[in-house]
């Protein structure tokens, strides 16, 4: 931080309803606790079943300093392990995905088994105790077949309160029975937490995201009613109207639709499944499907977009036809990773169920002008003349849910702590 003040002070006097002070944008310290509090204690989301569909399948994530090994075994469950070697620490798993039957170290051969433990280690003398150099262990957990892992020692116990809430909205959509049809990772020059809010609102959606707004309506996100012309309030008394009269017929025939919000929680999260424009059926240019082959046993192609966010770094949408992922991990204080999924069907043929291009053309130019967006939005707070501005009560309320949840995660550790030591906060 460029100034003596403290991160509990900054985080004490944090304005409610205002952007963050720059030190939380821009310093290296205050990014270095957000990887040790935020994504070093919580559940992450980080990918997705299909992204390893066979036993043995291996695919690495990074998370600051920190690689992790998340795998399918023999027996069809999913595990992860800190990809460090147990003999002098080297990374394990070289590439970000492959299949192995035992995980070897490159270096001196020390093989690990499926599940963690140190199988071969040779020259190591009839003393050598192999048992106490196991894998370590990363917490995992698939909530309806998306990954989310945590590297606390202890996880948030949560997980299960938000599993029980999600799965029955989204497993009709079988994301275990999908496949990736494509990944992209796009590096954003911003701070994760800008990236975070951005999503978290559709205030710059019209100014900004020619082809979203195409299928999604921006009064999905909240507007003020006052200000507005006649014909805007009467747009936005229709769409009232129809996410009533959607979500009755969807959850009449078996899709729970309506809004759950459980922001606050430590695992925060919230749902709702969201009407789309013209036809209706996905985030396409035509807003028809993008795929002819409709997931699980799905039989109604007009079932809007259902939208899951989770607190601090994802947010997907599920489709009749396809599910599209996407997980913020930092890479520093000005830069961070969205990896975005696109699924289908296991069976859909690219070419012949789906054209690729049609599938991502939407989500691919949106988060391109999303990630402009967070470059400017940084830019911005690495001047001397930025203080926090005040979100929109009727369309950033839902930013202000991921600041407070922050600001309040942040707090709970760093305050909480210093109380513990008996040191009194600045
Ligand atoms: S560091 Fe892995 S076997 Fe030596
Ligand atoms: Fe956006």
């Amino acid at each position: 931080m460029s100034s003596e003040i403290s991160i509990e002070a900054l985080l004490t006097r944090r304005k409610k309803g205002y952007s963050l002070e720059a030190p939380f944008y821009t310093s290296e310290e205050i990014f270095k606790l957000d990887m040790e509090i935020i994504f070093g204690r919580h559940w992450l989301h980080v990918g997705v079943e299909p992204d390893v569909p066979e036993p043995g399948d291996v695919m690495v994530v990074d998370i600051g300093k920190t690689s992790v090994i998340v795998m399918r075994d023999d027996d069809m469950e999913l595990r992860a392990y800190h990809n460090v070697c147990r003999h002098r620490g080297a990374r394990i798993i070289l590439k970000d995905k492959t299949s192995v039957g035992n995980l070897v170290c490159s270096y001196h051969q020390w093989t690990y088994g499926q599940d963690g433990e140190l199988l071969f280690a040779e020259h190591m003398g009839n003393d050598f105790d192999r048992k106490c150099r196991n894998l370590k262990k990363v917490h995992i957990r698939s909530v309806g077949g998306l990954i989310f892992i945590c590297l606390a020692e202890e996880a948030p116990d949560d997980i299960d309160r938000m599993a029980a809430a999600i799965e029955p909205y989204i497993l009709p959509h079988d994301l275990r029975n999908c496949k990736v049809a494509k990944t992209v990772d796009l590096i954003e020059k911003g701070n994760w937490k800008l990236t975070m809010e951005n999503n978290r609102e559709c205030y710059h959606c019209v100014g900004n995201h020619p082809e979203l707004t195409i299928p999604l309506f921006e009064y999905g996100f909240g507007f003020a009613p006052d200000g507005t012309n006649p014909k805007r309030m009467e747009h936005a008394a229709k769409y009232e109207a129809l996410v009533q009269s959607c979500h009755a017929g969807w959850e009449a025939a078996g899709f729970p639709s309506r809004e759950v919000e459980r922001l606050a929680d430590v695992t925060g999260f919230r749902t709702e499944r969201l009407p789309l424009d013209g036809a209706g059926e996905a985030h396409t240019k035509d807003t028809r499907s993008a795929s002819r082959k409709l997931l699980g046993s799905i039989g109604e192609r007009k079932l809007g977009a259902l939208s899951f966010w989770t607190q601090p770094n994802s947010w997907n949408h599920f489709m009749s036809d396809h599910i599209v992922t996407f997980s913020v991990l930092p890479l520093g204080p000005d830069r961070n990773l969205l990896r975005t999924r696109w699924l289908v069907h296991k069976d859909a043929v690219e070419g012949v169920d789906y054209d690729l291009n049609r599938l991502t053309e939407v989500w691919e130019a949106t988060n391109q002008q999303d990630a402009d967006l967070v470059e400017i939005s940084h830019k911005g707070t690495l001047s001397p003349a930025y203080e926090p501005g005040p979100y929109s009560p009727y369309t950033e309320p839902l930013v202000e849910k991921f600041t407070e949840w922050y600001v309040g995660r942040m707090s709970e550790h760093l305050l909480g702590k210093q109380a513990a030591m008996g040191v009194a906060a600045e």
